[in-house]
């Protein structure tokens, strides 16, 4: 830009100078000032009328009255009274009549995983493969699986979820103990690792000591199989454990195996049907029963 086309324009300068060049004095247009200056009306009507400046314990809460949260509440309330009919059903039907119905099947098994991400997750794993999948805490049964503690039919299902294992809060949770043999010396040290080694020969692993392993079958026939059976392949109504599968709560190794017979593990699982609705333990349960492991229903 040359000063000859500079000096041809008709605008005010502020008077100031550089170099020759000048700075013209022009003010902002007025259609954005106008919109800048109605922001700001804008912006303080917002803080007045809507929830906006924090005070000690939460915020102001402006002259609507709107909050988030009573907006989630209506929501949730909305949808739980269009899902009242099918949650009443979910309620009071035979449970084995749930897998006959594909609409209260299909709502159960949704409604069941939303229950189990919310509640389940952070014991059994969120893909539910509990204790067996890598990383995990021992002791957190894999709900994917046809191994079951205390049963997988839709029904035992249920009453482990209403009620839970050995927590003291429910006079009708499932029970069962496991006494420590080591700790409480009802066996002897020798006898303990004898019986473990014949644990490993249960479970088709090489004993650390065959002699010991033999010697431990009688160890095992006099303590441990009124629970875990005379082949070893456990009892449902005690919750005792296969030990002839290579599915292990706990880990199969001599040293796990030593310690389950040493001290007894006494897994607790928190009862359900004080804090989550019978359609919502029955929705869950469905859900488990999916995942892969279901056996037939008792009823049937
Ligand atoms: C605080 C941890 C914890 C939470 C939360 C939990 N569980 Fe469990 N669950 C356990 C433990 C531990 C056992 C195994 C107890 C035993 O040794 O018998 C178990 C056992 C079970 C079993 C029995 C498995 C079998 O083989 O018989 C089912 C079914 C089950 N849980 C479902 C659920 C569902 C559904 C939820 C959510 C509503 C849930 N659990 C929440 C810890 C938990
Ligand atoms: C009163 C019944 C009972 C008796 C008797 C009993 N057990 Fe158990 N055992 C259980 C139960 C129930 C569990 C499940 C763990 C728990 O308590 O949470 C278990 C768990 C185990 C486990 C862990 C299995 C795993 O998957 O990690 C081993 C190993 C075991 N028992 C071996 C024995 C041996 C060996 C004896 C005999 C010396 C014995 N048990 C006697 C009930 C019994």
């Amino acid at each position: 830009m040359s000063d000859k086309k500079q000096d041809d324009l008709d605008y005010e300068t502020t008077g100031h100078e550089w170099d020759g060049i000048r700075e013209y004095n022009k003010p902002l247009p007025k259609w954005w000032l106008w919109t800048f200056y109605a922001t700001i009306v804008w912006g303080v009507g917002y803080t007045i009328a809507y929830p906006a400046w924090p005070m000690v314990t939460g915020a102001t809460a402006g002259v609507l009255g709107y909050s988030t949260r009573a907006e989630v509440a209506e929501e949730i309330a909305r949808v739980e009274e269009a899902n009242g009919p099918i949650n009443e059903k979910l309620a009071s039907v035979d449970l084995a009549a749930i897998q006959d119905d594909p609409e209260l099947l299909s709502y159960a098994g949704n409604a069941g995983g939303a229950v189990y991400r919310s509640w389940c997750a952070q014991c059994h794993g969120s893909g539910a493969a509990g204790s067996s999948q890598a990383g995990w805490a021992a002791g957190y049964p894999n709900l994917l699986d046809d191994d079951w503690l205390w049963g997988g039919s839709i029904e035992a299902i249920h009453e482990t979820i209403s009620h839970g294992i050995r927590n003291e809060t429910d006079p009708d949770a499932r029970f069962s103990q496991m006494p420590a043999f080591g700790r409480d010396e009802l066996l002897s040290g020798e006898e303990v690792d004898q019986v473990v080694n014949h644990v490993m020969v249960l479970s088709g692993q090489e004993p650390f000591d065959p002699a010991g392993a033999e010697a431990g079958a009688e160890v095992y026939a006099i303590n441990c199989a009124s629970c875990h059976g005379d082949d070893g392949t456990g009892d449902r109504d005690q919750g005792a454990p296969n030990l002839t599968d290579a599915i292990w709560l706990y880990g199969g190794d001599f040293a796990s195996i030593r310690e389950s017979v040493w001290n007894a593990r006494y897994g607790v699982m928190p009862a359900w049907s004080d804090r989550l609705s019978e359609a919502e333990v029955r929705a869950v349960a469905t859900y488990v029963h999916s995942l892969g492991g279901g056996e037939a229903s008792e009823a049937e």
